[in-house]
């Protein structure tokens, strides 16, 4: 299945680049469904009404990440290393993915996580580190 995805995926890849970028989306829905939502929850809208508010284990709880905290105050490349090395060390409880996802599949759950923010928050953010 894994090859065949692969192969799938140079297919789709050889097509136009917008069509990629969508892949990449559908791609990363899936990465952040499997190994993100049990903690960012659905669209990654969160699991708790306030994320500002330490959970009953005295941690903070992991923020939306669909534009409404502050994921876009953050460039794509300090958003990718919190994916690598997570919070634990800085006393949080995100896990680190470092070796859990590849490369390209921490970019797509990137895009996705872009593809979710309101559009003139996105044009901002790519004002800034594009
Ligand atoms: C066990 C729960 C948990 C899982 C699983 C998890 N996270 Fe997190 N995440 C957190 C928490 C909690 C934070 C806040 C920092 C901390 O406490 O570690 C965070 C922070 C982040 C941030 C930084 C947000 C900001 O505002 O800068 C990003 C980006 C992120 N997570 C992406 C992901 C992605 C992508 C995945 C899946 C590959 C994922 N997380 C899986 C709990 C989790």
């Amino acid at each position: 299945m894994r090859l065949l995805c692969i192969s799938l995926l140079l297919l789709l890849s050889a097509c136009s680049s917008d069509e990629s970028d969508n892949t990449d989306i559908a791609i990363g829905k899936d990465v952040f469904e499997a190994n993100c939502v049990v903690c960012h929850g659905q669209e990654a809208r969160g699991l708790v009404s306030n994320w500002k508010v330490k959970g009953a284990d005295g941690k903070y709880p992991a923020p939306p990440l669909n534009g409404t905290a502050h994921a876009w105050h953050h460039s794509p490349a300090q958003l990718l290393k919190t994916i690598n090395e997570g919070g634990i060390k800085m006393g949080g409880q995100m896990p680190a993915f470092e070796k859990a996802l590849t490369g390209d599949e921490k970019q797509a759950a990137l895009d996705y996580i872009f593809s979710l923010w309101p559009s003139e928050i996105k044009t901002k953010y790519d004002k800034r580190y594009k």
